[in-house]
């Protein structure tokens, strides 16, 4: 799941609902940093992984309308959603990645936007290094592979201050509950002092709605990979990394912020990094 926009918290005082200028904000700022994807994509033919209901497809049809674009991901009600836009170069198709339906070296550009930290959370680092594998695997040497995500903060103890009761409840619920790794805090008064990954983590979390949506949430990471682990990734499955960036004015969710405040103030992170696979290197791991 993406963040939790347009939630009212149960019992919570303050109005956390994403209005639709905010939501339209958000829509804009994600279509801004698709735009950041353009100069890297190698035209021919394109797979996108983890493609959802279709947002970055349909960017992708209309910049490469000459490109071959295939869509993959395995949720069906997303993939049938896509479908039915009928993208006039963009073939939609249901499968896990890490089926590795592909042959070898048939793809210009593979691209993950907001997927790899599902995958992290569904089957941790060795999940996402096996993504990246296969990601090498089906891209012709001297391919594309773009990564946007959230961005892991580098460790550092930040300072949460709660003006209001229900989210400081909220913050100790989640660090009891939140099953990707031990979330450590320390309580003085109205203030918690925690790790900034886990402050983020629960301020993209705090707003689910229901119990249900709460539970999803506690077995999802958003910040899972710091930069220097990300160049790391890429390098181990064969990647150069050629461009890496923290996109400016990416910082999410910060007019959501009601009844809390964190110090020092940082923005949530999001990062493109971008990699070639390495022209002399052979990528045999991701095949049985
Ligand atoms: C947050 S959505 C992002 C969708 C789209 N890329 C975008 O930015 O609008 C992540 C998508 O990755 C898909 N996904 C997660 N793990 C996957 C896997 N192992 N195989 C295929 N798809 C996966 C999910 O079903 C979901 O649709």
């Amino acid at each position: 799941m993406g963040w939790a926009w347009a939630l009212p918290v149960p019992g919570a005082r303050a109005c956390l609902t994403m209005d639709e200028r905010t939501l339209k904000k958000h829509l804009e700022r994600k279509r801004k940093l698709l735009q950041r994807l353009k100069p890297f994509i190698k035209p021919g033919s394109i797979v996108e992984f983890g493609c959802g209901s279709g947002f970055v497809l349909e960017f992708l049809s209309r910049e490469f309308p000459h490109s071959r674009i295939i869509g993959i991901d395995n949720d069906l009600e997303r993939v049938a959603s896509v479908a039915e836009k009928n993208l006039p170069n963009v073939i939609p198709i249901c499968a896990a990645i890490e089926e590795n339906i592909f042959p070898a070296a048939v793809f210009d550009t593979a691209v993950f936007v907001c997927c790899l930290h599902e995958i992290f959370s569904q089957a941790g680092g060795e999940g996402v290094m096996k993504a990246l594998r296969i990601a090498c695997d089906v891209l012709k040497p001297g391919g594309a592979v773009i990564i946007q995500d959230y961005l892991k903060p580098e460790s550092i103890s930040v300072e949460v201050r709660f003006a209001d009761e229900l989210l400081l409840e909220r913050f100790i619920r989640f660090a009891g509950e939140f099953k990707p790794r031990r979330v450590d805090y320390e309580l003085h008064g109205d203030i918690v002092r925690v790790d900034a990954a886990d402050a983020f983590e629960f301020v993209s979390k705090y707003h689910a709605e229901d119990e249900e949506h709460w539970q999803e949430e506690m077995h999802e990471t958003h910040f899972f990979f710091t930069k220097s682990e990300f160049e790391v990734a890429l390098g181990e499955v064969g990647f150069d990394v050629t461009s890496i960036e923290e996109p400016p004015g990416s910082g999410i969710l910060t007019e959501s912020h009601k009844g809390f405040s964190i110090k020092p103030s940082l923005k949530v992170g999001w990062i493109q990094v971008v990699g070639r696979k390495g022209l002399s290197k052979v990528n045999e791991e991701s095949r049985p």
